[in-house]
């Protein structure tokens, strides 16, 4: 009989219904970078606000993002206190996204429990002059077998503006599915979603970020 993968079986385990549950408590791995061949992602610090509002207040680079641009720097700080929040309640969040070789900040990708949809959602955003060299692709695919094998999440979900044909194709790329469409935070979206069942261990440990 052919065995089933180790993420299919904690699944099982967990008796999960694919809602994005986390089935094992995070203070057993703390992980604190992901590096992958051209990125270094790590969490957010106080200090990287500054850097952070070029993106975050940049009306094209938030335009499919539902909150809209940030307005004022005082809007991105509140924004990345509240990934630190988030890191220390989860172990995980969006992190800071800096290019390997010069380590200048250049995006954000990661992970959000949305509580109120009980999902772990998947994201990235890069500053415009890194968009079309898979950039967001190889981030994007490093948070997999980290939610996946760290901190054995069994449901990824990731949701899109129907006119965000860049992040669509990622999603692609990284092989979720569609579920449907929905509105989120009020923004009309399409709904994507990966299981951990539906990743092979080969395949993920093929994709595993460099440690
Ligand atoms: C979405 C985003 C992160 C993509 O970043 P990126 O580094 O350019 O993405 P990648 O290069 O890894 O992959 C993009 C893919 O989309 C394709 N693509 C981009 N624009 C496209 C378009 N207008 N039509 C068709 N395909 C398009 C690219 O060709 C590439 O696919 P390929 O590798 O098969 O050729 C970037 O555009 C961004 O930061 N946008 C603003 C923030 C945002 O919308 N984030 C997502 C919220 S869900």
């Amino acid at each position: 009989m052919k065995s089933r993968g180790r993420y299919q079986d904690s699944r099982l385990r967990s008796g999960a219904q694919g809602r994005g549950q986390i089935n094992k408590p995070f203070r057993e791995q703390v992980r604190t970078t992901i590096e992958t061949r051209r990125l270094i992602l790590r969490p957010f610090e106080s200090g990287d606000a500054e850097a952070a509002f070029a993106r975050f207040g940049d009306a094209i680079v938030m335009r499919f993002t539902p909150t809209g641009p940030d307005t004022s720097i005082e809007q991105t700080k509140a924004r990345l206190a509240k990934y630190e929040e988030h890191q220390t309640a989860h172990g995980f969040s969006r992190w800071i996204i800096l290019d390997r070789q010069l380590a200048r900040p250049i995006g954000d990708s990661g992970l959000l429990a949305l509580q109120e949809y009980g999902r772990i959602d998947l994201g990235f955003r890069l500053a415009q002059s890194y968009w079309g060299k898979g950039l967001a692709t190889e981030a994007a695919s490093a948070w997999v077998p980290v939610a996946f094998d760290d901190f054995h999440i069994d449901r990824l979900t990731a949701f899109v503006h129907p006119g965000n044909v860049a992040s669509i194709r990622v999603l692609e790329k990284l092989r979720f599915h569609t579920e449907g469409r929905e509105t989120i935070m009020g923004m009309n979206s399409i709904l994507f979603s990966l299981g951990a069942q539906d990743v092979s261990p080969v395949e993920v440990r093929l994709t595993s970020p460099m440690i």
